[in-house]
């Protein structure tokens, strides 16, 4: 059974490494599934916002998700913000999930702000398009502790950093 938990900050290349490195999977003939946080707010997950609560309870309910794929035997990938050390830690205790921290500057994320996020978080108070509560700008990331893969994509290409994973993985699956 493997279950991988990616965590990372908006923008630093979680959803783009998980999707890349379930296609390799796929195509050495393992089963792979990708649970993105970005999709499942738009379902499961539609009531919840991004407050400490909600954002708890949004990883309980894709480790739950995870966990319901990975014991048919296919390899999990949760892919989201995850920024609570307590939230990482429930589903290490609970599922013995793998976690796999992504990590760049946020200089690089402001550069990229793919969404537009970061833009709006750092408007000036009292701006009305304001964004309060983003992760790592006006909301708090807790770096994760004893991850078990740690990858910067600062100087990384997508295919070097899926490489790294895509190993990881691979490991773990012949150690199971
Ligand atoms: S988590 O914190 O609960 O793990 P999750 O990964 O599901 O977050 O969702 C994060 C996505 O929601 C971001 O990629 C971004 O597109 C969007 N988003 C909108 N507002 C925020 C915010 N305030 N903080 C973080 N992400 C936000």
């Amino acid at each position: 059974m493997l279950l991988l938990q990616i965590t990372g900050l908006s923008g630093v290349g979680k959803t783009t490494l998980a999707q890349w490195v379930s296609h390799q999977l796929i195509e050495l003939g393992h089963s792979c599934i990708v649970i993105d946080g970005d999709t499942y707010r738009k379902t499961l997950c539609k009531d919840l916002g991004f407050s400490h609560a909600d954002r708890l309870e949004n990883i309980r309910r894709l480790g739950a998700v995870g966990y319901e794929h990975a014991q048919k035997g296919t390899i999990a990938i949760i892919a989201a913000i995850n920024p609570f050390e307590a939230a990482r830690q429930e589903l290490k205790s609970l599922y013995n999930v793998k976690t796999v921290w992504i990590d760049c500057q946020m200089n690089t994320l402001i550069e990229r702000d793919t969404k537009g996020l970061y833009r709006k978080a750092l408007l000036p108070q009292g701006h009305p398009d304001k964004i309060m509560n983003l992760t790592g700008v006006n909301d708090v990331y807790e770096r994760p502790v004893n991850a078990d893969l740690y990858i910067n994509t600062d100087l990384l290409t997508t295919d070097a950093a899926g490489t790294l994973l895509l190993n990881f993985i691979l490991s773990a699956v012949s150690q199971a």
